[in-house]
């Protein structure tokens, strides 16, 4: 079984481009974890600037924790509790000591569907991102491409930000523009903003990850 802290094997392509250490993080998910593929794959390019180290999850059976043992991360379960929109205090309690024990720098939700609370806000102070599938501020909370559909706005997208307090709240970090085409339903709409993820959180994430440390950050 992985353990968190235990050597990162790797994602198991090395990226070739710096010897110096990069910025660990550790990724939350619900779900089939394609953003997560898409960071690992950056990163085994050597474009991310920044290394997956656990991936946690509040879904026993969830792909992403597949996809983090295929590639020999320490990939966990954690029981959110009763709750069915936030986990329980001792959850999180849980879920911070393993990305501690793992040494991460930063978090990267990628499909996490419980709002995070104070635990874990406190111990990594905008240190956490998240992505939306939608131009925040429009279309908070759930199914936002669905939202967009039944709005009848003429473009969508996707958005990484930085977790706060709020629901899709937090500091726009970076935003992709998808528009909608005629005939769309929410589904091929969905389809086409997952696309536009999977370029826009790399891309974000690396941005994020080379000015960890400065000032600002
Ligand atoms: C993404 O659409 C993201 O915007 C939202 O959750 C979805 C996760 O998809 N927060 P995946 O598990 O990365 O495929």
């Amino acid at each position: 079984m992985n353990t968190p802290g235990d050597h990162m094997p790797g994602v198991s392509v090395s990226p070739s481009s710096s010897k110096s250490p990069m910025p660990r993080f550790g990724v939350l998910g619900s779900g089939k974890g394609s953003n997560f593929r898409a960071l690992t794959e950056a990163f085994q390019v050597g474009t991310l600037c920044a290394q997956p180290v656990i991936v946690l999850s509040d879904v026993e059976h969830a792909g992403i924790l597949d996809l983090g043992r295929e590639l020999e991360l320490p990939s966990r379960f954690v029981s959110p509790g009763p709750f069915r929109t936030k986990m329980s205090p001792a959850a999180e309690a849980e879920i911070v000591r393993l990305l501690r024990e793992a040494k991460v720098d930063f978090v990267v939700l990628a499909g996490f569907m419980r709002v995070i609370k104070e635990l874990l806000l406190q111990a990594f102070p905008r240190r956490i991102l998240n992505i939306h599938p939608s131009l925040l501020p429009a279309f908070r909370g759930l199914e936002a491409w669905r939202q967009a559909v039944e709005a009848g706005v003429p473009e969508a997208g996707c958005t990484v930000h930085l977790v706060d307090f709020g629901v899709d709240t937090g500091r726009i970090l970076g935003q992709s523009r998808v528009p909608l085409l005629y005939g769309d339903t929410a589904e091929s709409l969905y389809a086409r903003i997952q696309i536009a993820e999977h370029e826009l959180y790399p891309r974000i994430v690396r941005e994020f990850a080379e000015k960890l440390g400065t000032p600002e950050n």
